[in-house]
């Protein structure tokens, strides 16, 4: 593999600080003592990214020190700049803790109404603040909707494949990226799995992956980053 690559972990809201300690521990000793993903990782500049809740970034923090491949994402920041926003946590809280956040996620138009406009005023947050947005699409109309600069991620991530176990299509994937303008690496999500992740891994225009469920437990995800790694 030519490429270096960007494995994402979305934790969504799940665990309690107590799981979200054991999986990282659990996760820690899996990269210990010269094993293959994080000789992988080392060798070939691929990053670990685990965007989690934010009351565990910091848990998170602490094995990116050990394993310089590891990065801190946050789910979501503000759609305002520091200030009087009671409950929000602004891309100037978050910069100096993440190197990525991701923005625009399909829960969070879902869910929270998130559109255009207020997910393209995070994304000019973030880089202001200098953390990479890893902008999600469902769509090329999100696409469009969009000013993608080179600083950003995107991950194509269509609806009906989270959660669902119908991935998408690596030609489905592939013409996406294709619709793109110049962007720091193109991503995809949805039901990815041990199972399935070589193919997306082979297509050049991929440059990694966005997991959800597959990546709650630590041996799964483990796994699931050997098989991506040793294709
Ligand atoms: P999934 O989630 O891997 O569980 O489909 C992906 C995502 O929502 O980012």
């Amino acid at each position: 593999m030519k490429h270096s690559k960007l494995i994402v972990a979305n934790w969504k809201s799940n665990k309690t600080v107590g799981e979200a300690m054991a999986w990282l521990e659990h996760f820690s000793k899996l990269l210990a003592n010269d094993s293959d993903v994080a000789k992988l990782c080392s060798s070939g500049g691929h990053e670990i990214v685990l965007a989690v809740s934010n009351p565990y970034l910091l848990l998170v923090s602490q094995l990116s020190k050990d394993y310089s491949f590891v990065k801190v994402a946050a789910q979501n920041s503000s759609m305002y700049a520091m200030g009087s926003y009671t409950g929000e946590v602004s891309a100037h809280a978050l910069a100096g803790m993440v190197s990525y956040c991701l923005v625009g996620h399909s829960e969070r138009r879902h869910w929270f109404g998130e559109e255009g406009a207020q997910i393209q005023a995070k994304i000019d947050l973030l880089l202001h603040e200098g953390v990479t947005p890893i902008v999600c699409v469902r769509s090329s109309e999100d696409v469009r909707s969009l000013s993608l600069t080179a600083d950003v991620v995107v991950a194509y991530e269509p609806d009906e494949s989270i959660g669902s176990g119908l991935n998408a299509p690596v030609s489905q994937v592939a013409s996406i990226a294709h619709q793109l303008p110049p962007i720091k690496r193109y991503l995809y999500g949805g039901s990815i799995i041990r199972e399935n992740v070589a193919e997306y891994m082979r297509e050049p225009a991929i440059g990694g992956i966005l997991v959800g469920r597959a990546s709650l437990d630590p041996l799964e995800f483990y796994q699931l980053i050997e098989s991506a790694l040793t294709i």
